[in-house]
């Protein structure tokens, strides 16, 4: 596999999925906090309490990052840790870890890439209505401004958000995640105000004429029709428009998709006057988190539903489909490019088991490779593709599977917090050593 010497490798997590340390030295109580304590929403009543315990074991695991050779790691900031009710005083000892966290990334030679917004919004500013209110987008801008002028460019990329269609469906439309509301409509209203988040972030990041980068992660997925009939096609185009068109469009295009009338009408109230010119401001990047595919088929009654998996699935049930990520990112790069392009998370869930010391994750070795040679097509192709970040360092809360899903290329022993290198992370490691690097 051939990459470019500059090509950014790298491995993600996010704050409240690895930091623990949920009541230390100011931190104020996330959506997350509370809604893990809500008994049915996460499986075995698991919570982000003490997790990985990485708030207190950043240097061992900046140490592993160091010892794999990855370029760049990509975690995320908790908001309620900077503002522990989402708005007001800085808590200097929460940004503090921050800024010791990104010393030790510096001094070990690897970038900092920090996303703004992994999910954990202040429960404060969710008493107030979260995301479904404009003014949260105004909270996030002001902490997103100071987060800019705190950690600059010390931070070499910056993400405002991750996958706020996660955010907005999965925390609004159907309450599977945080915090847990279920309303078809008004999710349209917090995936607004989410956007219109990101555009302020990003009219406060220019003004501070920085030089390291900003962008936005989006979780995307390709829509394959199930047949070549014209039914199944316009289910496929529905479900793109569903699960990626809605974010891509606004961000690149300026404007809503025009063929979703009903999401139209549901978020037109929502709408003021000078949105999308926030909204679509120019990006360094564009971040894709790339898992699976879907293939849909019509339903007969104008709607679309999903087939199920067509080949091998991980642990979480997901279709393993390597060509999904290069059908995919070709498409981005024509229908809204040319726009530098990295993959800010793929990796996948198997369920790992310690034997004399090893973890012996062939499965997961595999899917990376797959995936890494997909993105070695991708350049040769032309995509302006600029790197890829393993998900995930750690095995860590996997949100309502709680610690049942294990992602890591490091196994984590929850009980007394050993870290174990699973075969894919000495894979990954030695993949690393043998690139010719710039
Ligand atoms: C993504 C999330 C990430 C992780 C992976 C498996 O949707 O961004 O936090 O949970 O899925």
């Amino acid at each position: 596999m051939n990459f470019p010497k500059d090509f950014k490798w790298g491995t993600a997590t996010a704050s409240y999925q690895i930091e623990g340390a949920a009541h230390e030295d100011g931190r104020g109580e996330s959506i997350w906090d509370r809604f893990s304590r809500t008994p049915g929403k996460v499986l075995n009543g698991h919570t982000g309490d003490v997790a990985c315990n990485h708030y207190h074991l950043y240097k061992e695991d900046v140490a592993i990052m160091k010892e794999l050779g990855v370029d760049s790691y990509r975690f995320s900031i908790a908001w309620p840790r900077i503002y522990p009710n989402g708005t007001g005083q800085i808590n200097r000892k929460g940004l503090d870890f921050y800024k010791r966290l990104v010393e030790e990334l510096l001094e070990s030679g690897i970038e900092p890439a920090a996303t703004l917004y992994h999910w954990d919004l202040p429960q404060a500013l969710e008493d107030k209505g979260g995301w479904l209110k404009r003014d949260t987008a105004r909270y996030f801008q002001d902490y997103a401004a100071a987060m800019f002028k705190e950690l600059g460019d010390t931070v070499k990329q910056w993400i405002t958000l991750n996958e706020p269609w996660c955010s907005a469906f999965l925390g609004y439309g159907n309450g599977v995640h945080a915090p847990g509301k279920s309303d078809f409509n008004s999710h349209l209203h917090a995936a607004h105000h989410l956007l219109l988040a990101h555009g302020l972030a990003l009219q406060a990041y220019r003004e501070l004429n920085l030089k390291s980068e900003v962008g936005i992660t989006l979780n995307l997925a390709p829509q394959y029709p199930a047949s070549d009939s014209a039914q199944d096609q316009a289910a496929a185009r529905k479900a793109d428009g569903f699960q990626n068109r809605w974010y891509l469009d606004p961000l690149f295009r300026g404007f809503y998709p025009q063929d979703m009338p009903e999401f139209l009408a549901a978020v037109a109230p929502v709408i003021q006057p000078g949105d999308f010119d926030l909204i679509s401001g120019a990006v360094d990047f564009l971040g894709i988190n790339y898992y699976s595919r879907s293939v849909v088929r019509s339903d007969g009654q104008g709607g679309y539903e999903a087939l199920p998996p067509q080949g091998p699935v991980t642990h979480m049930g997901w279709e393993v489909y390597p060509q999904g990520l290069y059908d995919l990112l070709v498409r981005v790069h024509e229908d809204y490019g040319p726009i530098p392009l990295y993959i800010t998370e793929n990796g996948a869930a198997y369920p790992d088991q310690v034997e004399q010391g090893r973890v012996h994750d062939p499965e997961r070795t595999a899917y990376l490779q797959q995936h890494f040679a997909q993105a070695a097509k991708l350049i040769e192709a032309g995509v302006p593709l600029k790197g890829f970040y393993v998900w995930s360092l750690l095995d860590n809360f996997e949100w309502a599977f709680g610690y049942e899903r294990r992602f890591g290329i490091v196994y984590v022993d929850f009980e007394t917090q050993e870290r174990i290198i699973k075969d894919s992370g000495r894979w990954y490691q030695s993949f690393l050593k043998g690139l010719a690097r710039g």
